[in-house]
């Protein structure tokens, strides 16, 4: 874990939140490569979950949500996780993480009662400070569908089975961040809310199961690390009648990575009550009128990022020297590949170098989004390798003299080091493929 920390630190994936001033726990800021890698993984999952489909639409709601929202989905009275206090040196731990409730793991001392703490960041909205102003930053990007179902029924009149699908940001005031991105206080979330008659429910459960099977394999992860825990009633949310964790087995251990949730009606019925606003689905076929239940795929992006960051981290000897490399697949790659002149002070390499860069992008418009280019003179051409194995770059292309002379370049594939001469006309058929 500390290497997979400082490559990313290192190679501008991710830093610390406010690290100037000392961080602030639970906080973390993408840099460059960490916002390439975070798009695409963005891109590809709204590419499967919602444009390759004809049942899904999308919403980009408020973060900030009138508190009525929360108080009907339970998350003001329940949201909460358990909270214990060290009597001696004020520590505070998830009470459901301790081998022992008894005595602090930090110094010894006994700790007092067992408490629920809401997990709810608390805000006002306005310049007045009383209860009537309170509103909360989401703890799911869940409840924002929710409350526009009705919306989009009423503009677009779909049949049912369908589906919104969310990509933002949520928070939850977590007692005990950790493990890098793993367990934050502030973190993205792609969620699809499924709409379906009650007794479809399991149909379309096993589908999106199927679904997320896909998409663990779309994004490179190796099958053998990723598992299903069926999760017993005792530990569902308070919405769920099944809930299937998706786990990965991180540094620290097989943890949670995505959830796929039955929420049966629970949130559509408590808006309605709450909002005194019929959420009925009136079904044209039957002409019958009811609350659809709900099918949930919800995947953390960050811990997305933490398990491509774990199954992509490899270390071998190359040339006799060791290497780490991240081994990310060309679909999800902040870089596809990197064009280099071998010499950097060598002018006729250094524009002909610029002109393969220019034809590649230039081919790329055509050709596919999903390729990103870029141009490295900096440092010697070892040092470039190294980079750009180290951000998981597949390919690097190098101009060299015999370029100048036969229009060949050569062309490094990163996982094995080898180099093949291929003539720049064929560039694009080698790595547009
Ligand atoms: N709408 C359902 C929901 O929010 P959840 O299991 O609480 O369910 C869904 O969260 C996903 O969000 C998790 O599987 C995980 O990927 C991500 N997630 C939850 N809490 C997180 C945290 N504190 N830091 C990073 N990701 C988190």
């Amino acid at each position: 874990m500390e290497k997979i920390i400082s490559l990313a630190k290192r190679r501008g994936f991710i830093y610390q939140g406010s690290e100037i001033y000392g961080g602030l726990a639970g906080t973390w800021d993408y840099g460059p490569l960490g916002v390439a890698l975070k798009n695409n993984v963005k891109a590809l999952w709204w590419q499967m979950f919602v444009e390759e489909r004809e049942d899904m639409y999308g919403v980009d709601a408020a973060i900030l949500m009138n508190k009525g929202v929360w108080q009907s989905s339970g998350h003001v009275g329940g949201f909460s996780d358990p909270l214990v206090e060290c009597a001696k040196c004020h520590h505070r731990f998830r009470a459901d993480q301790l081998a022992d409730t008894k005595k602090c793991p930090d110094c010894g001392g006994a700790f007092g009662e067992v408490r629920q703490f809401n997990m709810m960041f608390k805000t006002h909205v306005g310049a007045a400070e009383d209860d009537a102003a309170v509103s909360y930053l989401r703890p799911e990007t869940a409840q924002g569908m929710f409350v526009n179902f009705k919306n989009i029924v009423d503009s677009f009149h779909p049949a049912l089975p369908f589906g919104l699908a969310q990509i933002g940001k949520a928070f939850r005031n977590e007692i005990a961040p950790r493990d890098f991105i793993f367990r934050a206080r502030e973190f993205e979330q792609m969620e699809i809310e499924y709409f379906v008659r009650p007794n479809d429910w399991e149909r379309f459960f096993e589908e999106f199961r199927r679904l997320m099977w896909q998409w663990v394999e779309a994004i490179g992860l190796r099958r053998e690390n990723v598992h299903e825990l069926e999760v017993p009633a005792e530990d569902r949310a308070h919405y769920s009648k099944r809930t299937i964790d998706f786990e990965f087995d991180y540094p620290f251990g097989r943890k949670e990575l995505y959830g796929l949730a039955y929420r049966t009606d629970f949130d559509l019925s408590a808006h309605q009550k709450g909002s005194a606003t019929s959420l009925e689905y009136f079904d044209e076929g039957s002409k019958e009128r009811f609350v659809p239940h709900v099918i949930e795929p919800s995947l953390g992006v960050d811990r997305t990022i933490l398990a491509i960051l774990t199954n992509a981290y490899t270390e071998d000897e190359l040339g006799g020297e060791p290497r780490s490399f991240l081994k990310l697949s060309p679909t999800i790659a902040p870089v596809t590949v990197a064009v280099f002149p071998l010499l950097k002070n060598k002018p006729p390499l250094v524009e002909k170098a610029r002109e393969v860069y220019a034809m590649l992008r230039e081919a790329k418009k055509t050709a596919s989004n999903n390729i990103r280019i870029a141009f490295d003179d900096n440092g010697n051409i070892g040092k470039r390798y190294r980079r750009q194995d180290e951000i998981g770059t597949p390919w690097c292309v190098t101009v060299d003299f015999q370029t100048l002379e036969d229009d060949t370049v050569t062309v490094r594939d990163r996982d094995t080091g080898n180099q093949t001469r291929v003539k720049i006309d064929e560039l694009t058929k080698t790595i547009f493929r």
